[in-house]
């Protein structure tokens, strides 16, 4: 018996535009997809945008921006990933794999060394799985009122080769993404 070839992974494309009407595309106009609206935080919207479509729909997305951050005192650069999503009855195809790889291997282009996100601990295997791996530690992060510790996880992955994480404190001296 011969191995059939895997399915082609998906295409992803940059989109110009990723609006709340994108957004719902995606994921529908339930109040909270993302699962955070207990956290309370106000985020900032990306800049760069990836998506995947399937006969015209757009069904994933994942989204990029750079921003300012202090780690041990020292004044860098991290890029954040958010607004991962995937339509809910595609999920578990490896759809948002295609599309955070392709955000990161452009976020490897953008000059910082590292890629940060957050996510709810219950999404902290499968970003492990795609090579992310956990900061231990508490990260701030601004908002309107001042700075806050993030209630969510953080995750970074290296984006160059042999990259580290810094040791010492970590704050983001912007809202996160
Ligand atoms: C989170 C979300 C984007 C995942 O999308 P998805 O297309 O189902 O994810 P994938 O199928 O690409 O899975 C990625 C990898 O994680 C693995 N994985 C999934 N769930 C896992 C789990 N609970 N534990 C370990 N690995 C897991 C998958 O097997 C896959 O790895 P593989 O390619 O090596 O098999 C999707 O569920 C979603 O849109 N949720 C709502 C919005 C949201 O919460 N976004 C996250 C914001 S941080």
């Amino acid at each position: 018996m011969t191995d059939r070839p895997s399915p082609a992974p998906p295409t992803v494309v940059r989109l110009t535009e990723y609006t709340k009407t994108e957004q719902s595309e995606i994921l529908g106009d339930s109040a909270d997809p993302f699962g955070v609206a207990d956290a309370g935080l106000t985020w900032l919207p990306k800049e760069e945008h990836f998506g995947i479509r399937q006969n015209g729909r757009l069904v994933a997305h994942a989204g990029l921006l750079r921003l300012p951050v202090s780690i041990g005192g020292v004044g860098t650069q991290v890029v954040g990933v958010g607004g991962v999503a995937v339509a809910p009855e595609l999920r578990g195809q490896g759809l948002a794999r295609s599309v955070v790889s392709a955000a990161v291997d452009h976020a490897r282009t953008m000059g910082p060394l590292h890629g940060i996100l957050f996510c709810r601990s219950s999404l902290v295997p499968l970003y492990q799985r795609l090579g992310w791996r956990t900061l231990e530690q508490d990260v701030h992060v601004e908002q309107p009122e001042g700075p806050v510790v993030m209630p969510l996880r953080t995750m970074w992955t290296p984006l160059r080769d042999g990259a580290s994480w810094p040791t010492g404190e970590v704050r983001l001296l912007s809202l996160p993404m």
